[in-house]
């Protein structure tokens, strides 16, 4: 106990010096009006040729800049969990360079699995601080398209079914990355929720599904995270590509939410001149190996006829020039931009901390978790992925590292002069791979002879191109064809379970797989996602209580692919040319509860080593709001730490609401037997819905149950409420 104790303290300690230090980083600000004045100036001062250079690539990652003024090339990277290695002019990326290779920090799915904001922002901070270590001004992430089928390629990128917590998670990482003085980019606007054809699909969907779901993420990224850049999605939304969407671009984004940043194309999703300039794409960026190409993109040499032949009004052109300026002032591309910093101790303290906090303990019966290192003397450790490397796979976001420490590392490391781990691999990470009877052999004697096994399974990254078009794995481009379990697995978990009854398991990948098969016979089980850098031995501490998990699902984990809403009510991946998304706001936990199907682990699930008693809950209903308090009380023997998720039912209203809303939590880290009131206030926003008919936001005056649960199907108070 004493040992959790002093974890949980001095990771406190890292993470504490680790947000402070960011926040001395940060320079003076510049009003925006002087800013503005600065930048009308320079514009002045330009040709045609020179503005028109600024919104489109010149490279990869890079667009012009204008020498004769002071005016830099703006560089970019890849992507929402580490600096990506160099790609691009004379970068052959299957070369080593030392100095590309950073910090891998736990995936987006991780992260929002900590349900620990603060994490958010210190998350953000590595990331901003390598980028700029490493010459960058802008940072490709977060990427928060909402995951609304357990089969998109990207959702391990991606962070949660539900648009509050993916609003909560991402403020912090924006602010993480831009308090180190380059700029963040969210991504992808709007509606990539497949990668099925991608750079094609048409979505459909109601304006309540667009409001309620998707776009608070991204409202909250502008808002309160003040983003300073965003990317256009591959796809259509209603007809028109999202790049060019005068009403997602125009009027939402840049009209209601007031972004005054650039919003960039996603790479080479620019699909006509005209539309990019008038309906809002700043800046249209793609990969292209041959240099003279970028002056045929869309927003390069035809823009300067169409404007030379007075079809297109010059001005148009500056206020793309002025967002670009904009975005480089803030990001002190003319002034001195604070110092950053590569793979420090403190970037992979971060990255083991997310880590620590974001691995679920999904299930754990008759608590074969923790493991005791007095007692056991030998580990039979199994499966492919407890030695697989992570970083460089899934696409864009690849990371090349300076290290990972594989589950294999991370157990061996714990054991030494301890316990002996011995190693079979069980599988074997190969396109179409089917269960391979030596291998299972391997594992079954190995497993026989050991104390404990602990199979590591689950989905990999993709690791080459080459691979994308395999639904093996976890990788942009593609999506899976089903939620099976790849290379045999299933056949692997059934024979270690026989041979030895102690077998957990550890589940890699993006999101949810079909357990049915074996998820009654196995004791205990864990999701680790991806876990970057450090993720081997968080892991480890976590197997033998050195850390007590607190992670939570972000997402629902259904039973069968059948049962998730956008298969069972909605249509996925469409017809080819279009998607409806019929489930409109029945995503995730909203669709299980409403419509009373059963998850096999619902949406804010994870449990703890400890135990967490609520009580005392009060709510106090104001004017459109309401204040709830409530005591937490760690009624275990070890530290650890609850999230305390707040749900709102309306449960008289207009048109049809879901079951319940997540609508606050908050994250209680509690010594045993510590107890703390915890106090949620909840706004205007954790009553409305939009109605679509009237086109308006509405609280409707009448009774509301509030429910604090330990998860969406774990409610343990609820009171209701009347507002007038
Ligand atoms: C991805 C983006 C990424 C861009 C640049 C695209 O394929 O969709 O997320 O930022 O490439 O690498």
């Amino acid at each position: 106990m004493k040992r959790l104790m002093l974890r949980t303290a001095s990771s406190l300690a890292i993470a504490l010096c680790i947000f402070s230090k960011e926040k001395t980083n940060a320079q003076p600000a510049q009003t925006d009006a002087a800013i503005y004045q600065k930048i009308d100036a320079k514009i002045k001062q330009m040709t045609l040729e020179e503005k028109v250079g600024m919104i489109h690539g010149n490279s990869s990652f890079t667009s012009a800049g204008v020498q004769r003024l002071g005016i830099p090339e703006l560089t970019m990277s890849d992507g929402p969990h580490g600096v990506r290695m160099e790609h691009g002019r004379g970068w052959d990326a299957s070369t080593q360079h030392v100095f590309d290779s950073g910090t891998y920090l736990p995936t987006g799915i991780c992260l929002a699995s900590t349900w620990n904001p603060k994490l958010g922002y210190a998350f953000g901070a590595v990331l901003g601080s390598e980028a700029n270590a490493r010459g960058k001004d802008i940072i490709l992430g977060p990427g928060i398209n909402i995951i609304r089928s357990p089969l998109n390629g990207r959702n391990f990128e991606y962070q949660s079914e539900d648009p509050y917590l993916v609003a909560k998670m991402v403020v912090g990482y924006i602010k993480g990355v831009q308090d180190q003085g380059v700029a963040a980019c969210v991504k992808h606007y709007l509606a990539n929720n497949q990668e099925t054809k991608r750079s094609s699909i048409n979505v459909l969907m109601s304006d309540r599904a667009l409001r309620e779901i998707y776009l608070p993420g991204f409202k909250a990224a502008v808002q309160e995270g003040g983003v300073y850049t965003a990317m256009g999605a591959y796809n259509k939304f209603r007809g028109q590509w999202c790049t060019e969407n005068d009403y997602l671009v125009n009027k939402i984004l840049k009209g209601e939410f007031g972004f005054k940043g650039l919003l960039m194309s996603d790479w080479s999703a620019v699909h006509n001149t005209l539309e990019a300039i008038w309906s809002g794409t700043d800046l249209e960026m793609g990969t292209d190996l041959d240099k003279k190409a970028y002056d045929k993109f869309y927003l390069a040499d035809t823009v300067i006829t169409l404007v030379k032949n007075g079809v297109v009004d010059e001005k148009l052109i500056d206020e793309k020039v002025r967002r670009i300026l904009y975005v480089m002032y803030k990001t002190h591309m003319f002034d001195k931009r604070p110092a950053g910093s590569f793979s420090t101790k403190e970037h992979f303290a971060t990255a083991k901390k997310v880590a620590e906090e974001g691995i679920v303990l999904l299930k754990n019966n008759s608590n074969t978790l923790p493991l005791n290192k007095n007692t056991i003397k030998s580990i039979a450790l199994i499966g492919a992925n407890a030695a697989t490397l992570q970083s460089l796979g899934g696409g864009s976001s690849q990371v090349r590292t300076r290290y990972e420490i594989t589950p294999r590392e991370g157990l061996t490391r714990m054991g030494a002069g301890k316990f002996n781990v011995s190693y079979s691999a069980g599988y074997k990470v190969e396109k179409d791979a089917k269960a391979n009877k030596d291998l299972i052999k391997e594992a079954v004697d190995a497993a026989k002879n050991a104390d404990v096994a602990i199979i590591v399974g689950g989905w990999v990254h993709g690791y080459d191109f080459s691979k994308w078009s395999d639904n093996a794995y976890d990788a942009e481009g593609a999506d899976k064809p089903d939620m099976e379990m790849p290379f045999g697995q299933n056949e692997l978990i059934d024979a270690v379970i026989k041979a030895n009854p102690k077998t957990i398991l550890v589940l890699m990948g993006g999101g949810a797989i079909d357990m049915t098969r074996w998820v009654n016979d196995v004791p205990a089980i864990l999701q680790a996602w991806y876990p970057g850098s450090e993720g081997g031995n968080a892991l480890a501490e976590i197997l033998f209580g050195e850390v007590n998990p607190s992670g939570k699902l972000p997402v629902t984990f259904p039973k069968q692919l059948s049962e998730s809403p956008a298969h069972a009510i909605g249509e996925y991946p469409g017809d080819g040319v279009t998607v409806h998304y019929l489930d409109d706001i029945f995503v995730g936990y909203r669709y299980f509860d409403t419509y009373k199907v059963a998850p096999q682990f619902p949406f804010g699930h994870g449990l703890s080593y400890t135990s967490f008693g609520y009580s005392n809950m009060n709510v106090v209903a104001g004017n459109q709001s309401a204040t709830v308090t409530l005591t937490v009380t760690n009624k275990g023997k070890l530290a650890g730490a609850e999230v305390v998720q707040v749900y709102v039912k309306d449960d008289v209203s207009t048109l049809r609401r879901p079951e319940k809303e997540l609508k606050g939590f908050e994250k209680v880290f509690l010594k045993a037997g510590e107890s703390r009131m915890v106090t949620i206030v909840l706004g205007k926003d954790a009553f409305q819905y939009y109605n679509d008919i009237k086109g308006q936001w509405v609280v409707e005056p009448g009774s509301f149950t509030i429910m604090a649960g330990s998860s969406s199907r774990d409610i343990r108070a609820s009171k209701e409420i009347t507002l007038k």
